[in-house]
């Protein structure tokens, strides 16, 4: 162990997802291993510039790894987002004696560990968020989890929806990204994507619907991601117009936070051990100021600063792929 790093500080924040608690028993236990002190800071930034944290060992980390949430609690905290709210956390880190800590979340969360780090506070960052919206990763935690999620509530509607000759629009998570959306639509075998990344005009989705029917389809499935313009309600009452003409209607199914739940799945829980792994050893060998991923089948470590300063981008090929797939 480094001279400098002798407690560790973790803590999970923004919106949860299978496999939090994984990562952080991996914190844990990794950091113990490496002679240092751990501490379990509850409710994310928040709890950090309240001061709500306590020590943890390996026994208090037993039997998480499969279980969804995060027994830290987690919390989106715009007070992290002042000035006065970061020097708030800071005074509590160095009055806790914290030498640095590991962040676990999305993009926002990441922001406020790179703020942390540009105070000269040692963070490391560790992706967690169903949208896989995060740079310096292929894949974040919960990523896997949440698309199976998806994956078996398609399946389920594909049968009522054969069996009723009606059309799904089914709506994912995915603010910003549509990467949730098109993941599933492929895995789901859907007639069609719509994601907020690929502008696709009402006109389009009509003649998608229309042609289903005419190919003697029983149904027509849409996978619509969250953030989507103008929305999936808007839309549904456009299909129902056309439905009359081909006697089908239209129903919708809004998937929401069932995705962020339930147990992680064995690829989310070997993600988070590594990435959790990682994220300690990387701390207390001196690291700060980057994320940890996994890119390739290799675990890599970018700059925060990066990380943070552009969106990710769809695979534009794996969007043709689900259109070719649903001909
Ligand atoms: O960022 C993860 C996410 O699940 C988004 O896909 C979704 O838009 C958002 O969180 C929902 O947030 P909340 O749980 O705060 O409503």
């Amino acid at each position: 162990m480094s001279g400098r790093i002798k407690r560790i500080g973790v803590l999970t924040s923004g919106g949860d997802n299978p496999g939090l608690n994984a990562c952080i028993r991996a914190v844990v236990r990794t950091s113990i291993s490496r002679g240092a002190e751990i501490f379990g800071i509850r409710r994310g930034f928040d709890g950090l510039i309240k001061g709500d944290m306590d020590a943890m060992d390996s026994r208090s980390v037993s039997n998480i790894i499969r279980r969804g949430g995060t027994i830290l609690s987690t919390a989106r905290c715009p007070e992290f987002f002042t000035e006065e709210g970061r020097l708030k956390a800071l005074k509590v880190l160095r009055e806790n004696e914290i030498d640095g800590i590991v962040v676990i979340g999305g993009n926002g969360s990441l922001m406020g560990a790179f703020e942390l780090h540009k105070l000269g506070f040692p963070v490391i960052g560790v992706p967690g968020t169903i949208d896989n919206d995060v740079n310096g990763t292929d894949i974040s935690i919960g990523v896997d989890t949440a698309l199976n999620t998806i994956i078996e509530a398609i399946d389920k509607i594909k049968d009522t929806a054969s069996s009723h000759n009606r059309t799904f629009l089914i709506e994912t998570m995915g603010r910003s990204s549509g990467y949730l959306a098109l993941s599933s639509g492929i895995a789901g075998g859907a007639e069609m994507v719509l994601i907020p990344e690929v502008e696709t005009s009402f006109d389009e989705i009509v003649d998608t619907v229309r042609n289903s029917y005419k190919k003697g389809k029983s149904h027509c499935i849409i996978v619509v991601a969250e953030g989507w313009k103008p929305g999936t309600k808007e839309l549904a009452e456009k299909i129902n117009e056309i439905g009359k003409e081909y006697e089908f209607s239209v129903r919708v199914t809004q998937l929401g936070h069932v995705q962020r739940g339930g147990d992680a799945s064995a690829f989310d829980r070997i993600l988070a051990t590594k990435l959790g792994a990682a994220a300690a050893e990387a701390l207390i060998s001196g690291k700060s100021g980057e994320i940890v991923g996994i890119l390739g089948s290799d675990i890599t470590f970018t700059p925060l600063e990066e990380a943070i300063s552009y969106e990710k981008q769809i695979d534009k090929k794996l969007y043709a792929l689900a259109e070719i797939m649903a001909k």
